[in-house]
This record gives C-alpha cells, structure tokens and sequence, in this order.
C-alpha cells in the first residue's frame, strides 16, 4: 500500500555515493527530504540535482538532511555527478542512493507503471524529527520541480509544528499567518500578542510568532 501523510516513512539500508547508509541514522534527529529522478545523464534531472547542491545551505540552515534516489548503478551516478558540478556550477554534497534492486523505490511507490515500467517517477517526500511524512509531491518526469517551493513548505512545517497556526495561499516566510480554528478568538488574544485580525469568525491572521 503507498503512504500517506502522517505514516511513519519506512527505514531502509542502501547504498549511495557517500557509501552505504542506514535512513533513519542518516536523518538523525532532524528533518529529511527523500526524492527520486528518473534517470541519471537526463537534462531535467542535471538541473534538480544541481538547485538541490546550490540551496544546501538553505536545507541545512532548515535542520533537513537531502537524499535523492534513483535505480541507476553507482558509478553512473558518480560519473554523472562530475557533469552536474560542471554544468550547473555546484558541487553535490548530499548523498545519492544507488537503487538498482528498487528497494526504496518500491518502499516509497515511486514507479508508477502507467508512467514507466522502469523509472522512477518524481517523488518528494518531506519527513519529520518523529519519521513521519509530512509532505509527498509527484512531478511527471517532464517537469522538474520547483526547490524554492519545497523550502517554503518546510517553513510551513517547521512554524505550524510549533504553533498553533496555519499558513494561507502563497504564504511566504515573514508573511501573518492564520490562527487555526481549533483555537478561539479569545484563546488567540492571549497567545499571540503581537495581535489578531479578525477577518471572519473562522479567518483570523496574526504576525509570524516565531519572527
Ligand atoms: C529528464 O530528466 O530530463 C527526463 C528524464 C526522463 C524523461 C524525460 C526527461
């Protein structure tokens, strides 16, 4: 059966071009992001691979450990990842896992047959200090994805983990955010001091309270 939010994302043993890992020691206590390409040498995938290397930093100011995956052989990847430093002016520091068996990619129900009998589709998972799925994405192969928006929705994670809100349409770090309608309008006064609009009984933004 594939997953769903809020499932405990399964551990597993593979190995990668920073050598063999066990997952979940891998993401230790913090965040992590597992994602899958296609295929190695594909121009799509060049670019994924090469915004991942250039945002690193970003995932690591973030507490998120980055994982990617595809069913290509290890020295493919490790041939393929020369070309991606060069053409995409990165280096890849984040492991790449070699999953010829497809142990991960059926774990994680990442081929999806209709789409190809043999690659993986592209499949984001955001996974949470607890180990579960916070966020699942499936790209097409044709479309790479956007890293800005997973990076925002990390925000979002990390915030609404830790308060009571909710983050509205396009919401970005910094921007008010919304108090959830488990908590009442009274509750929310005391909670959030820097102040609470109410829109509507059920629309009420405050100030980002981490800010
Ligand atoms: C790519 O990464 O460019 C790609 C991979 C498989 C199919 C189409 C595009």
């Amino acid at each position: 059966m594939s997953l769903r939010l809020g499932d405990i994302a399964p551990n597993f043993q593979a190995k990668t071009t920073a050598g063999d890992i066990d997952f979940y020691e891998y993401l230790g206590n913090g965040w992590g992001i597992l994602f899958s390409h296609p295929a190695d040498y594909t121009p799509v995938c060049t670019t994924e691979l090469g915004k991942t290397a250039l945002l690193q930093e970003e995932f690591a100011k973030r507490n998120v450990k980055v994982l990617a995956v595809s069913v290509d052989p290890l020295d493919k990847h490790l041939g393929w990842i020369n070309d991606i430093n060069e053409t995409q002016n990165c280096t890849v520091g984040f492991p790449i896992i070699a999953d010829e068996n497809k142990n991960v990619a059926t774990l994680y129900d990442m081929i999806h047959p209709n789409a190809s009998e043999t690659f993986t589709v592209r499949s984001l998972f955001v996974i949470g200090p607890d180990k579960k799925v916070k966020l699942m994405i499936t790209y097409p192969a044709s479309t790479g994805r956007n890293f800005y928006e997973v990076l925002r929705v990390v925000d979002s994670l990390q915030l609404t983990a830790n308060y009571s809100v909710a983050t509205p349409a396009d919401w970005k770090h910094g921007e008010d955010v919304i108090v959830v309608p488990a908590v009442s309008t009274e509750d929310a006064i005391k909670k959030f001091p820097k102040g609470v609009k109410v829109v509507k009984p059920y629309l009420r933004y405050t100030p980002q309270p981490n800010q």
